[in-house]
C-alpha cells in the first residue's frame, strides 16, 4: 500500500462518519469475507423527496480492516439522497470515493461494503430485511449477532475474496 493511500485511509479513519448501529431502520445488510474474517454490517433508512423513495442516511459496523471502515464511512455519505437503485448502480470504486485506487490487495475491503449494500438494497432481499429489522432491535452489538446467530435473523453473504 503507497504511503499516499495509506494517509487518505488515516484521514478518512480520523474523523469516521456514520458508524454504528441505526434505530429504526428500514434495511439492514450484513456480510462476512471467509478469507480474511472482516464483517460488516449496513443499516439503511429512507425517505420521500421529490416524489422519490431516497436514502435519508446509512450507518455501519465493522470488524477489524481500516480500509473497509474508511470505505463504509465515505460510501455511507455518498449514497445519501440517492434511490436504492442509484446506490446499487455505483461501482466499487466509486465506493471508495477520494481513497482513490485501491491496490489489488484492498479492492476485497470495497468489495466488503458493496456487499453490504447489495444485502441491505437488492430486491430480492426485502423479506429477509423484513425479518431482521425487529430482532436488530434486540441484538446490541454486530459482534452478538454473529456470535449468536438467530435463526432466520442474519443475513451472510460471503465474498469470494479475490
Ligand atoms: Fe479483508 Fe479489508 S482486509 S476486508
Amino acid at each position: 500500500m503507497t504511503d499516499d493511500l495509506q494517509k487518505r485511509i488515516q484521514a478518512a479513519l480520523a474523523n469516521p462518519q456514520n458508524m454504528g448501529e441505526m434505530a429504526g431502520a428500514d434495511s439492514i445488510g450484513t456480510v462476512g469475507n471467509a478469507d480474511c474474517g472482516e464483517m460488516l454490517r449496513l443499516w439503511v433508512k429512507f425517505k420521500q423527496q421529490d416524489g422519490k423513495r431516497v436514502i435519508d442516511r446509512a450507518t455501519f459496523q465493522s470488524f477489524g480492516c481500516e480500509t473497509a471502515i474508511a470505505v463504509a464511512s465515505l460510501a455511507t455519505e455518498l449514497i445519501r439522497g440517492k434511490t436504492a437503485e442509484e446506490a446499487l448502480a455505483l461501482k466499487t470504486e466509486e465506493l471508495a470515493g477520494e481513497l482513490g485506487p485501491l491496490p489489488p490487495m484492498k479492492i476485497h475491503c470495497a468489495q466488503l461494503v458493496e456487499g453490504a449494500l447489495r444485502s441491505a438494497l437488492e430486491p430480492q432481499n426485502v423479506e429477509t430485511k423484513k425479518e431482521i429489522a425487529p430482532a436488530s432491535a434486540n441484538a446490541p452489538t454486530l459482534l452478538d449477532s454473529f456470535s449468536k446467530p438467530k435463526e432466520g435473523g442474519v443475513k451472510l453473504t460471503f465474498l469470494d475474496g479475490k
